[in-house]
C-alpha cells in the first residue's frame, strides 16, 4: 500500500480559505503542523478576519475563472498538497449561472493545473449532495448514477470529473468529497443567503419563533463544521488514492426536530411560526456514510445539540 501523506511540515494550498469550511481547514491543517498555508481566495463571500490570528498563512487575492493564471501558478508553485474549497454555491447559482460555471468549472481547471505543475502530490476536492441532484428517496451513495439538476450541481460534478482528469494525468493521488449540510460557527460570512440554521438562531436571538415552512417534515443530513474538516483531513492524509466520499452525518433530520432542538437549546420559551411549503415539501436529502467509515474510518463525532449550542454561542458573540 502507498504510504500516508503528512500534513506536518508540508505547504498546503486551501482555496476558499477566507469562507467558512475553509478557514476551519486552515486552522486544523495548522494544529497538523503544516509549515506554510496558502489561501487563494477571491474574498467575494470569505474575509481575511474569519482566518485566526498568528497561523502561517499568506492569503493570495485571486477570482478563480477569471484571474491571472500566472499569479496562480506563483501561489501554487512548490506547494505539497492542494485543498479546493473555493467556489460559488448554490445559492448564487440561481441568480448568475454563467459565473457560476466559470469560476467552478474553468477556475477549478486553472487551479488544478496550476497546483499540478506546482508539483503537488495529492489533489483534494469538496464536491456536494448537489452532484446526486435528486430531493427525496433513500440514503444517497456514491455508487448512485449522479443527476445533477442545478447549475451549481452540474459545476460540481464537472469539478469531480476534472480532479480525477489532472490527477490521472499528472500521476498523482486525488480524492474527492461531497459534503452535505455543513454548519457551524462563521457559516454565514455576511453575504448571500442564510441556511435555516442561522435564520432561526437569528430569530431565537431576536425573542422571535423561527419559521418552519409546510408539514416540517422535509429532511437534510447535517454534519457539524468541526467534523466536516476532520474527514477533510483525513481524506488528504489516507494513502487511499482515487475515490469519491460522502461527508455527512447518516441521519436525517426534520427541520421541524431541528427547530425543537434549536429553541431547546436558545432557552427560550417560544413556539414555532407556520409558513407555507416550499419546493422542499416532502424531500429527504440524507448521506449513506458506510464507505468514508469503512475507507477512512471516519464518522461524525459532534451531536446536533453541541453543534447548535456552538453556533448559537458564535452568533450571540457577533450579534
Ligand atoms: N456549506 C455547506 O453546507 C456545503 C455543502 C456542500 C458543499 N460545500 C462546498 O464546500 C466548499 C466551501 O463552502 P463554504 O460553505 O465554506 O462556502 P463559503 O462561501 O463560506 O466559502 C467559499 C469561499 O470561496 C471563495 N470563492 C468563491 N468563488 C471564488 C472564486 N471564483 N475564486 C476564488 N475564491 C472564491 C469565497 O470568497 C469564500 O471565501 C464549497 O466548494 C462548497 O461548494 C459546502
Amino acid at each position: 500500500m502507498a504510504e500516508p501523506h503528512r500534513i506536518e511540515g508540508s505547504t498546503v494550498v486551501v482555496s476558499g480559505g477566507c469562507g467558512f469550511i475553509g478557514s476551519h481547514l486552515v486552522s486544523a491543517l495548522a494544529a497538523r503542523g503544516a509549515r506554510r498555508i496558502v489561501v487563494i481566495d477571491s474574498l467575494r463571500y470569505g474575509k481575511p478576519e474569519n482566518l485566526e490570528a498568528g497561523l502561517p498563512v499568506e492569503v493570495v487575492k485571486h477570482d478563480l475563472g477569471f484571474g491571472d493564471l500566472a499569479e496562480l501558478e506563483r501561489a501554487c508553485a512548490g506547494a505539497d498538497y492542494l485543498f479546493h474549497l473555493a467556489a460559488e454555491k448554490h445559492n448564487q447559482s440561481k441568480d448568475d449561472p454563467t459565473r457560476v460555471l466559470r469560476a467552478n468549472v474553468e477556475g477549478t481547471a486553472a487551479l488544478l493545473g496550476a497546483a499540478c505543475h506546482g508539483g503537488v502530490k495529492k489533489l483534494l476536492f469538496t464536491s456536494s449532495l448537489y452532484a446526486y441532484g435528486r430531493l427525496s428517496g433513500p440514503p444517497m451513495v456514491e455508487t448512485e448514477h449522479p443527476h445533477p439538476s442545478t447549475v451549481y450541481g452540474i459545476s460540481k460534478l464537472t469539478g469531480e470529473h476534472l480532479t480525477e482528469f489532472f490527477a490521472r494525468q499528472h500521476r498523482i493521488d486525488w480524492v474527492n468529497l461531497r459534503y452535505f449540510f455543513v454548519y457551524g460557527p462563521r457559516q454565514f460570512a455576511g453575504t448571500g443567503y442564510k441556511s435555516v440554521i442561522v435564520k432561526s438562531l437569528e430569530r431565537l436571538l431576536a425573542g422571535q419563533s423561527p419559521i418552519v415552512n409546510g408539514d416540517g417534515q422535509q429532511a437534510l443530513d447535517y454534519i457539524y463544521v468541526g467534523d466536516a474538516v476532520e474527514a477533510t483531513c483525513r481524506a488528504l492524509e489516507s494513502p487511499i488514492s482515487g475515490g469519491l466520499y460522502n461527508v455527512g452525518s447518516g441521519v436525517a433530520t426534520s427541520v421541524r426536530d431541528l427547530v425543537a432542538l434549536m429553541i431547546r437549546v436558545s432557552g427560550k420559551v417560544v413556539g414555532v411560526e407556520a409558513g407555507p411549503a416550499d419546493f422542499t415539501a416532502g424531500s429527504c436529502r440524507v448521506g449513506n456514510v458506510e464507505e468514508i467509515h469503512a475507507r477512512l474510518g471516519f464518522r461524525a463525532a459532534t451531536s446536533l445539540e453541541q453543534g447548535l449550542t456552538a453556533t448559537l454561542r458564535w452568533l450571540e458573540q457577533t450579534a
